[in-house]
């Protein structure tokens, strides 16, 4: 199996029985038409789609590459929807045809540089001029248990510091803020928040929201 295929078994298995924690700031949202087009991609088990649905957005589409977790977020929410990203990056939508996208705790299931531009252009592609993207994702920690683990796969020439790889078999990355904003780069800063998330193995973690305008 390639690094491709083993992370995509890993969404579809271990992946697809976790719990993910990132919270949603409302305030953030608060200004926003309820008709807004919602696309939260890299959705999992549709837990932020879910909410979004309930604080009254009626047009909110979850989209993520593991037919396991869309399976789990349609069996408790049948009402929402959800739709399998058969070749992710690729969203099966026109350019500009979205107004708000979400990506939580996305960007960190994709440890390579030019993956994660290639996600983000994508993003960008799809919104609409002055269309937001909220982003939540996780930043380098300082705890010795991390810098053991991102040490060691650097040293097996594992990509960006950062990069580890979980005792269940997921390769993960955590962020340096300089790189995330950077990624970014091409949008306009709206707001950054500092998050203190538990993971989806339940430890703690610190995060960043940034909420960003396309230009
Ligand atoms: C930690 S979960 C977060 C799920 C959801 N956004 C939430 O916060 O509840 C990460 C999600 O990213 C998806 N994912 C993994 N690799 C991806 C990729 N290359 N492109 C898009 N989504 C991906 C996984 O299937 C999983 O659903």
């Amino acid at each position: 199996m390639d690094d491709t295929a083993r992370q995509a078994h890993y969404w579809n298995t271990a992946g697809a029985t976790k719990t993910f924690t990132h919270p949603l700031h409302g305030e953030w949202l608060a200004g926003l038409s309820h008709d807004s087009r919602i696309l939260d991609y890299g959705c999992g088990y549709g837990r932020v789609t879910a909410e979004l649905s309930d604080l009254g957005f009626t047009r909110v589409r979850g989209v993520d590459p593991s037919p396991a977790l869309i399976a789990r977020g349609r069996a408790s929410r049948p009402d929402l929807d959800f739709a399998v990203v058969e070749s992710p990056p690729a969203v099966d939508r026109p350019a500009a045809g979205i107004d708000v996208v979400v990506l939580f705790a996305v960007l960190t299931c994709v440890p390579d540089d030019q993956a994660q531009r290639a996600l983000v252009a994508e993003l960008r592609r799809v919104l609409a001029p002055d269309g937001l993207i909220y982003v939540s994702d996780l930043l380098l920690q300082s705890d010795r248990r991390n810098q053991r683990r991102y040490a060691a796969h650097a040293e097996r020439g594992g990509g960006p510091y950062g990069v580890f790889e979980t005792d269940d078999g997921a390769v993960c990355r955590h962020h340096d803020i300089a790189w995330l904003r950077s990624l970014f780069a091409d949008f306009e800063p709206v707001d950054e928040r500092r998050i203190d998330v538990a993971t989806m193995n339940g430890r703690p973690a610190r995060g960043v929201q940034m909420l960003a305008r396309r230009r």
